[in-house]
């Protein structure tokens, strides 16, 4: 009897202790899951204008580059201003970026129309400088060059510099910036 006993005291701990370990398991488990899924939730449920570097909303990034009044015009001789792309509110998987440098620009004005070339070589990447005695673009890496208005003149660039789109509002300069693929012949969106 006693024997009988303390046996089905053993299973009746062993089934207890079951459960405590699976409870113990889950309270782990499930704050666990939701800090790795957080991000995609995040993104999936997500009314804010951050955006997440290098995803499809990324692709195209609306940010301030310059004030309209420093935008020099090319048809008077000025020289294209170089101006850096930095976003902020950028997100990655768990932080939010303040300050993102996401690249150069040049910027001018051209028969009264502003325009901006994306200071990054199509050729390899490299960053591209103004020459002012040439009046031409250089890249210093294998000497492509192009025209003060993108063109290409020489060089292994396989097509022109890359354009991006550029508005102003309230006299500050916007750029839609993107990178695209180096080394092709047609801008393809990276
Ligand atoms: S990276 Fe510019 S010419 Fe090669």
């Amino acid at each position: 009897m006693g024997e009988l006993q303390s046996s089905e005291r053993r299973s009746a701990l062993r089934v207890v202790g079951g459960i405590l370990l699976s409870a113990l398991g889950l309270a782990w488990a499930i704050p666990a899951a939701l800090f790795a899924t957080s991000p995609v939730r995040r993104r999936r449920g997500s009314t804010s204008d951050a955006k997440q570097p290098g995803s499809e909303e990324d692709r195209a990034t609306s940010v301030p580059i310059a004030s309209l009044s420093e935008v020099p015009d090319l048809d008077q001789g000025g020289e294209p201003l170089r101006a850096a792309v930095v976003a902020s509110g950028l997100r990655d998987a768990w932080n939010r970026l303040d300050q993102t440098k996401l690249g150069s620009v040049f910027v001018g004005k051209r028969a009264g129309a502003l325009t901006a070339l994306s200071a990054t070589c199509p050729h390899a990447g490299c960053g591209i400088d103004y020459d002012g005695s040439r009046r031409q673009f250089v890249c210093p890496c294998h000497n492509s060059a192009f025209s003060i208005d993108g063109q290409r003149i020489s060089g292994p660039a396989p097509r022109d510099m890359d354009r991006l789109d550029v508005s102003e509002k309230g006299g500050t300069v916007f750029c839609q910036f993107q990178r695209f693929r180096l080394a092709l012949k047609n801008k393809v969106p990276v």
